[in-house]
């Protein structure tokens, strides 16, 4: 009987330490439950889940399109609205440009840095510092054209080893891309046989594939996930923390004899920077900031344009009636290394490359914004700190400017002469105060390695190899892997 009563009392105690427990628990998970109550005159949007919302369907969002202009989405309590269309978004980033150009605050986005830096000094600091520096080491300098070239001859070179034979171009697009911000953030190039950097560029890749999985978002929604020992957001930190470390000494190598005030390129503008700003107690600059500023322009310029470029070598391979091959010849020739003066003397190539801007949506959701005051959007209240999702991709399949936007068409972007129009409703580098600050770079990039490669090759795929036109889906839109065989001319 006694053991039976110590049995119940022993069993009481436990249900009394389980208790402030278990309150804590209902509290928060009824203070959670109150977070993802839509705030009054939000738009509609779909019903989530319980407690995550529509995280769940994270990976389909883009193709939401026709739920509205404007609908709502319940991020597990992040209150997030989606714009679809190009008047939508125009009428946020551009109409209220100052108001739109917050970055949500994201446990995964630490708001370091410049990309997902908050609208204030610090973003405003660092985007004029990249700006002035890719203008600096790189396009105002007569010879980069001429870095840029001889990078495409060592990217073809490399492809003429395979002799014809089937490969994926992956790797070799990415170095080639990736060296051309390389030489403006360091001042140098790395090898195609260099593996530890191509190591990072790969764990650095990785993460934006994980950055945009649901389960990673779930860590945005429930930051103690983080404590989990297993799940997707390990690797996410695990990756990061290597890339953090690889640039930390790249940085320090290639600052090693830094002549104050005479920058060789970003890393040694940046030093100058923080120089200058040592006895302000506000500066923004900073060793941690300069390390994610360089992090974040490496990737943003390798992941986009390489997946551009391996696109178009897709619809190359694809539809080789395509008479690009032809306006090469025409105004290039066989020999003469393409140069950026004869863009505008190559319409057809111009409407290609606009063409798989458009159809391939390489950044479908852009980079997510945030309010930074209340506002009001077609009626709608938005409270200050909603995540602002731009359907970018909506807008390039936006049946008000375009015909047909489902095929893939360059000649919409031609006139009846043949002559090459700009499109409105073309976006693909985003718009507003944080538009893309490598949109010029890029156009070179792109024009000078597809010419280039076009001109000294036939693509075409294996027989009997068909590719996958469905992306890969992440942040960035890539194609399936696919291999290709590319035959000198
Ligand atoms: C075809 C290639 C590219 C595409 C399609 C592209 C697209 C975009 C898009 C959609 C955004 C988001 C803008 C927004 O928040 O509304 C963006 C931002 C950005 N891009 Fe690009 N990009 C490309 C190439 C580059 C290159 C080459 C660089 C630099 C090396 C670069 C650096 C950046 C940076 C730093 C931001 C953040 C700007 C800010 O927050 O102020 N991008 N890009």
């Amino acid at each position: 009987m006694r053991a039976a009563a110590a049995e119940q009392g022993g069993g009481g105690r436990s249900l009394l330490l389980l208790a402030p427990p278990a309150l804590l628990l209902l509290a928060l998970l009824a203070r959670h439950l109150l977070k993802q109550r839509r705030p009054p005159g939000f738009p509609p949007g779909p019903a989530g889940l319980p407690l995550i919302g529509s995280i769940h369907a994270l990976n389909i969002l883009q193709y939401l399109f026709f739920l509205s202009k404007i609908f709502s989405l319940d991020l597990g309590g992040i209150s997030a609205i989606v714009l679809n269309g190009y008047d939508a978004v125009k009428e946020c980033l551009v109409h209220q440009s100052e108001i739109f150009a917050d970055r949500p605050s994201l446990p995964l986005f630490f708001g370091y840095g410049l990309l997902n830096s908050k609208y204030g000094r610090g973003w405003t600091e660092h985007r004029k510092l990249a700006v002035n520096s890719f203008r600096i080491f790189g396009y105002d300098q007569r010879s980069f054209e001429h870095k840029i070239s001889e990078e495409a001859v060592f990217f073809l070179d490399a492809i003429d080893t395979y002799k014809g034979k089937p490969f994926d171009l992956k790797h070799l697009i990415t170095n080639a891309v990736s060296n051309i911000t390389n030489l403006i953030i360091f001042g140098e190039r790395f090898t195609y046989e260099d593996t530890e950097f191509q190591h990072m560029i790969d764990i650095f890749s990785e993460n934006v594939e994980l950055a945009a999985s649901a389960s990673v978002f779930l860590y945005n929604a429930f930051p103690w996930i983080g404590i989990l020992p297993f799940g997707k957001h390990q690797q996410l930190f695990k990756n990061a923390a290597e890339v953090y470390d690889f640039l930390h000494k790249l940085i320090e190598r290639v600052s090693e004899n830094r002549k104050p005030q005479s920058p060789r390129h970003f890393v040694d503008a940046y030093l100058d920077e923080m120089d200058c700003n040592e006895n302000d107690p506000e500066s923004t600059y900073s060793r941690e900031n300069l390390i994610f500023s360089v992090g974040e322009l490496i990737i943003a310029g390798t992941e986009t344009t390489t997946n551009v470029l391996r696109w178009a070598v897709l619809f190359m391979a694809l539809y080789p009636n395509i008479q690009v091959q032809k306006e090469i010849d025409l105004v290039i020739g066989p020999n003469k290394m393409p140069a950026l003066e004869e863009r505008c003397k190559m319409p057809y190539t111009e409407a290609v490359l606009h063409e798989v801007l458009r159809f391939c949506n390489i950044v479908p959701l852009g980079i997510f914004h945030a309010t930074s005051k209340d506002t009001v959007v077609r009626g709608y209240s938005i409270p200050e700190g909603t995540t602002v999702i731009t359907n970018l991709y909506s807008v390039h399949f936006d049946e008000k400017y375009w015909s047909n936007p489902e095929v893939f068409f360059p000649e919409r972007f031609l006139d009846s002469s043949g002559q090459f129009i700009k499109k409105d409703a073309f976006v693909p580098f985003s718009l507003g105060r944080r538009h893309c600050l490598g949109e010029q770079l890029a156009r070179m990039e792109m024009f000078l390695f597809f010419t280039s490669l076009l001109q000294r090759f036939h693509l075409r795929f294996p027989p009997g190899s068909v590719p996958d036109l469905k992306p890969r889906l992440g942040m960035t839109l890539q194609p399936q892997p696919y291999v290709v065989c590319a035959e000198r001319r």
